[in-house]
């Protein structure tokens, strides 16, 4: 398998489950969003050692992403609020910008979404939880699915199949 840059955004959902599939892999490079570092805290998580967490306004780890250091970027999980991000083309935060440097430099992507149904059941930082995602959140992730070089994971399970095509 070739090596992994892994951004961590701020879903509780699928968090465990991603956070268990990095610890089986031994190539991985963490990127962790603002709210994604809060989240982990949440739900008393910690952020695996050597976690990347850049607050610069240019995300200067992207010149890793140019240069070809990578052989996929996962995003898992991604909020909804990424997700919009990425669709719509914005990239102001680190996640969205090594997405959008990723796309500009032909690494493939992976995305594992927090929002894929109409309702998840999920974890709660302190209890269970029902969400209901709204029109907007899965029409985004519709549009993602049609993004050339990205793989929408709609599971864990999904996701752990993908990575071992890599
Ligand atoms: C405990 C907790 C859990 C959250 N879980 C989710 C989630 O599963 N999915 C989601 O879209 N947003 C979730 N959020 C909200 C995001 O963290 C928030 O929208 C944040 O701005 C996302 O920023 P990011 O996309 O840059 O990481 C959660 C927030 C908290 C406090």
């Amino acid at each position: 398998m070739g090596k992994i840059a892994w951004g961590i955004t701020g879903a509780g959902h699928f968090l465990k489950e991603s956070l268990a599939l990095i610890e089986t892999l031994d190539n991985v490079d963490l990127f962790i969003s603002r709210a994604g570092m809060e989240v982990l805290r949440m739900y008393s998580l910690k952020s695996p050692a050597g976690a990347v967490y850049d607050k610069s306004a240019s995300t200067a780890a992207c010149r890793q992403f140019a240069s070809g250091m990578y052989d996929v970027f996962v995003i898992a999980p991604a909020t909804s609020n990424s997700v919009a991000k990425f669709v719509h083309g914005i990239s102001d935060s680190m996640i969205t910008t090594l997405f959008a440097q990723s796309g500009k430099s032909r690494v493939p992507i992976i995305v594992l979404p927090s929002d894929t149904e109409e309702m998840v059941d999920t974890m709660g930082a302190t209890k269970p939880l029902k969400i209901h995602p709204r029109p907007i959140d899965l029409e985004n992730v519709e549009r993602l699915k049609k993004f050339p070089g990205v793989k929408v994971a709609l599971t864990p399970e999904d996701l752990a199949a993908a990575l071992k095509k890599i």
